[in-house]
């Protein structure tokens, strides 16, 4: 397949995206994939286009609903994925053990093929992040996991996708989505995202002003893990039963710097 030119960049396709993927988008062409395929929740996406004329699409319509069945068509996807073999014949035929017969193993054998070519696309230090929502977020990560490899996942990102809770006199409302992050090797690219804090933000949580008029916020220096070597005095303070943070050296050079503030009391230790 020829490699992707600048003519088709910024190009949408219109169509079943296994197709797509399989018929235009070469190996190892793609930076990042953002995906937001149905959820299995059983709603239905079917009007989002029309023909010129102005009627809806019939081929979308039936393409696109968001209700899964196991029928002679997802048996067949299942097999395919199957002969592929690998890890991720391994995970469907453990969710086939798990599911057999039911919607969801249909669900997931329509999205294994597509992730499948989806990693096939991916440049090396490319990444994937895969929304969807509790109900197949947990079967989706070990499906991830089969085509990925598990050391590729990087997060599960939750999103509060509303804070309207219906129906919470039966149970807790579900407000989140998932967002499956992998990533395609070891070596991801990652940009580092900073987005400037607002000044309600600043005001609330730097409370502080140094003498130099900058803001701050103090945080403290227990460690989180239990830290024999790391428990020392530090100009008479105690540092909490796991120890400090940062060793001596570091914490001389934070003392330098004047990122460090002192509680007035030295009862504010630990015994
Ligand atoms: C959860 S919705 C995404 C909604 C979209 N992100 C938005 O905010 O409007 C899932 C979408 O996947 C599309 N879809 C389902 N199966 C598809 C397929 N095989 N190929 C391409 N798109 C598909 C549906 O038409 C629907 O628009």
């Amino acid at each position: 397949m020829p490699p992707i030119t600048n003519h088709d960049k910024n190009k949408l396709y219109y169509g079943d995206n296994l197709e797509v993927l399989r018929d235009y988008i070469p190996d190892q062409s793609v930076d990042l994939i953002y995906l937001d395929p149905p959820f299995n929740s059983r709603q239905d996406y079917n009007v989002l286009f029309a023909e010129k004329d102005g009627t809806r699409s019939a081929s979308q319509i039936t393409a696109f609903k968001d209700t899964w069945e196991w029928n002679e068509e997802a048996a067949r996807s299942y097999e395919e994925v199957i002969e592929q073999g690998g890890r991720v014949a391994d995970a469907m035929r453990a969710f086939r053990t798990l599911l057999n017969g039911s919607d969801m193993l249909a669900y997931l054998a329509m999205m294994a093929p597509r992730l499948i070519e989806l990693r096939r696309v991916l440049k090396e230090t490319g990444s994937i992040y895969l929304h969807c929502d509790p109900t197949a977020s947990h079967y989706l990560k070990l499906l991830m996991d089969g085509v990925f490899g598990p050391q590729q996942f990087r997060s599960d990102i939750i999103w509060k996708r509303t804070s309207s809770h219906g129906n919470v006199s039966v149970g807790l409302g579900s407000v989140t989505d998932n967002i499956l992050y992998y990533s395609k090797s070891g070596k991801p690219l990652w940009n580092q995202p900073y987005v400037p804090y607002s000044d309600s933000y600043l005001k609330s949580h730097f409370s502080q002003v140094d003498a130099d008029g900058r803001r701050f916020t103090t945080s403290d220096l227990r460690n989180p893990g239990v830290r024999p070597n790391l428990h020392y005095p530090y100009k008479g303070f105690k540092p909490h039963p796991n120890g400090w943070a940062v060793s001596a050296e570091r914490m001389e050079q934070y003392d330098r710097e004047n990122r460090l503030v002192f509680p007035a009391s030295r009862k504010v230790g630990y015994d």
